[in-house]
């Protein structure tokens, strides 16, 4: 799985840095290194209200408020799904 974090211009001041940082935090919780590669993108045109994150094809606006919620069903239920 590919997680991509859009560091273009209108997500980067909604704090892309800070989303990074905590998806390479959960991505250790979980230990979920070997499963999971974190990239930075540029502008994927879908700029809204919150930083653009892809996981493989699908499109996510996350911000810290829902981060955790995002990363529960984007990527632990489909990495791990018998959780
Ligand atoms: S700047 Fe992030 S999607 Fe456009």
């Amino acid at each position: 799985m590919v997680i991509k974090v859009c560091v273009g211009s209108a997500c980067y001041i909604r704090g892309s840095h800070t989303i990074i940082n905590k998806l390479k935090e959960l991505i250790e919780k979980y230990s979920l290194e070997d499963s999971v590669e974190l990239k930075a993108t540029f502008c994927i045109g879908h700029c809204n209200k919150a930083v653009c994150v892809t996981v493989d094809d699908d499109i996510y606006a996350v911000s810290e408020a829902n981060i955790n919620e995002f990363f529960e069903e984007a990527v632990l239920d489909k990495v791990k799904p018998c959780k």
